[in-house]
């Protein structure tokens, strides 16, 4: 068989009517392609990118993440260079510069590459993963999937639980957290992407995971594994404060109580939300649901459906299937609809 064919060499090089080589085109295509790709990976930031860091492990990752692109980007454009050369080139290569070729760029090179990475994901892991004992007196937060929303416990010293809310997670920046994640039915995946890597929340087992956040800020946590109709519909808000006003806040929601609205409360008790719902320092000491304690400062509605407001909290209460497929709570559209906004009102006023 003739040589040349295989290797191009010796061919007219062609052009189109734009006047670029034909042999120029794949090359072309594929450097276009990259640029398309240069805009999403710039806008890559935000409450709930891995690649905007605000967290200890998560910038261990994403650094990874960046010398694994910038290999890959030179890799790739040794492999163009290459390709450019030999569409180029008239003459066939002579042995010898194939077998350097082969030698240099086929076995040295990516065994070098393949091994420097290694070592360096190798050195990265014990740090991304620190482990703190039963013992070592880190604050320690558990959290529950369930169906569409998260039930969050702080757990004090001793381990006893020192207060519940749903759906926000608050950490204080500069020091670790352990979180204990579980499931009481179907496996979830607790994801805080600015904090760090994902973990499993499986049925009758309890996974840990330690996060340290490093920048104060309001950040944005996911279910990452599919666990039903409304999988897309179950976030939460993550607030990395500094260490004075994280104190302040466990204090001031030890202390939180519902009963300044008298007239709210009334009606929130009289129409039953109270068996599924806890409310401290009221009658309101349900557990199936959400406790709603300070419900007024969380960052959304139905763990992160709709933005917290009086209308998206009555909305939710007439019918929580519309806006969440699925979810547990049944629909009360059956009150009056100045009752559904005078618990809104409530609910939206609590501290
Ligand atoms: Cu919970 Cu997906």
């Amino acid at each position: 068989m003739d040589d040349d064919r295989l290797t191009g060499a010796g061919r007219p090089i062609r052009s189109g009517r734009d006047g670029i080589s034909d042999s120029y085109r794949p090359a072309i295509r594929a450097t276009t392609f990259i640029l398309l790709l240069s805009p999403p990976l710039a806008s890559c930031s935000g409450v709930q990118s891995a690649l905007d860091p605000a967290g200890h492990e998560a910038r261990d990752v994403a650094n990874l993440f960046f010398v694994m692109l910038i290999g890959g980007v030179a890799i790739w454009a040794g492999v163009v260079g290459l390709l450019f050369h030999a569409a180029r080139k008239r003459k066939p290569y002579s042995e010898k510069g194939a077998g350097w070729v082969i030698l240099w760029g086929g076995a040295v090179f990516p065994t070098a590459t393949l091994a420097a990475l290694l070592s360096y994901a190798v050195w990265l892991m014990p740090n991304i993963r620190p482990w703190f004992g039963e013992d070592a007196g880190v604050g320690r937060v558990e959290v529950t999937g369930e169906q569409f929303w998260w039930r969050v416990r702080y757990l004090d010293e001793g381990g006893a639980v020192a207060f519940e809310t749903a759906n926000e997670v608050r950490v204080p920046i500069g020091e670790p957290v352990v979180f204990l994640l579980n499931s009481p039915d179907v496996i979830h995946s607790f994801w805080i992407p600015v904090l760090g890597g994902k973990m499993d929340m499986i049925p009758g087992r309890e996974n840990r995971l330690t996060l340290q956040a490093e920048k104060p800020g309001t950040y944005r946590g996911v279910c990452a594994e599919f666990c039903g109709t409304s999988h897309a519909l179950m976030a939460f808000t993550v607030h990395a404060m500094e260490p004075e006003a994280y104190k302040a806040w466990v204090a001031a929601r030890r202390k939180a109580s519902g009963g300044q609205d008298q007239e709210g409360l009334a009606l929130f008790l009289r129409h039953g939300c109270a068996a599924c719902h806890a409310i401290s320092g009221t009658e309101a000491k349900g557990t199936i649901g959400p406790d709603l304690t300070a419900f007024g400062e969380r960052g959304s509605v139905g763990a992160g459906a709709l933005p917290n407001g009086q209308e998206h909290i009555a909305r939710f209460i007439r019918d929580p299937g519309q806006v969440k497929p699925e979810a547990r709570m049944p629909h009360f559209s059956m009150l009056e609809e100045a009752e559904i906004d005078r618990i809104a009102a409530y609910l939206k006023g609590l501290r």
